[in-house]
């Protein structure tokens, strides 16, 4: 048997714990990703989806539960220890790169992630020829840009940016969340496009939060549905060939019936 990449066991995460407030992003949530899964995360906003992709960096602390990562028990790590193995994207193409460094400097930065204090520093001749190489399958020209500040370009060139700066390190884990949903179409199918590639070449263990349900049945091998912080629904590699949307929807309103009925 294989070590499974991820293991979420019981993670629960409760803001304004005990007020009327109270908010449970996560309750009791368990999931399980085999190396090289490209699992795909949907459900209605506030199901616990960023919530969930947070308490694996490490950016939230669970209340309790327990995550491992490759075998190993990171529920303690803080999220600084954690980026050794993990690399995100965000929704905003500007928090992913710094603005008034250029490319290769932001390359660099990206490269030197979660290595320990000392790695050496500096902008070499080698480096500039491996990253003008990643930067070159994009096909938008950054490779010859390498010395250009990363606030001169476009969001989609950011964001690209972004997810090559994120696979770079072969990380144990990507995490995606709504990464293409704030650019326009051409632009989110092109960053779509190099995602895929980068997750299959790479054999990246992957997980991405879409709220666009065709990229859900379209992308990936595992589609995990949330609802109020737990997995209401885990489709599986040999079910998601051929699903369409319709049927995910289907299945959705039967599962949710059956809690609701669970419920009365
Ligand atoms: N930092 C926070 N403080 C208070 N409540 C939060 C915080 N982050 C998330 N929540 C709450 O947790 C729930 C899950 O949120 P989130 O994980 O962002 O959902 P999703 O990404 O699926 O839309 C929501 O009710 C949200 O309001
Ligand atoms: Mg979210």
């Amino acid at each position: 048997m294989t070590t499974d990449m991820l293991a979420v066991t019981g993670g629960t995460k409760i803001f304004y714990r005990g007020t009327p407030d109270e908010r449970r992003a996560l309750d009791g949530l368990n999931i399980a990703l085999k190396p090289a899964d490209f699992c795909i995360v949907i459900g209605s906003n506030g199901a616990g989806k960023s919530s969930f992709l947070n308490a694996v960096s490490g950016k939230l602390p669970l209340d309790s539960g327990r995550i491992k990562i490759d075998g190993l028990d990171v529920t303690k790590l803080n999220a600084h220890r954690r980026a050794q193995f993990i690399a995100r994207v965000f929704q905003d193409p500007m928090i992913g790169t710094a603005p008034t460094m250029t490319i290769g400097e932001n390359m660099l930065l990206a490269e030197l992630r979660g290595k320990p204090r000392g790695f050496s520093y500096g902008l070499t001749a080698n480096r500039r020829a491996k990253y003008r190489e990643q930067l070159s399958e994009l096909n938008l020209g950054l490779e010859n840009r390498l010395d250009m500040p990363v606030g001169l370009l476009s969001g989609g060139q950011r964001q690209s940016l972004s997810l090559v700066m994120a696979v770079s390190t072969r990380p144990k884990l990507l995490l995606l969340d709504e990464h293409t949903a704030a650019l326009d179409p051409r632009t989110a199918k092109l960053v779509m496009d190099t995602t895929v590639r980068a997750v299959e070449e790479l054999h990246l263990t992957t997980l991405m939060v879409t709220h666009n349900m065709d990229h859900a049945i379209k992308y990936g091998n595992k589609i995990v549905m949330m609802d109020a912080g737990k997995v209401l629904l885990e489709i599986g590699p040999e079910e998601k060939r051929g699903i369409t949307v319709p049927d995910l929807i289907d299945r959705f309103h039967t599962k949710s019936d059956a809690i609701a009925l669970q419920g009365s």
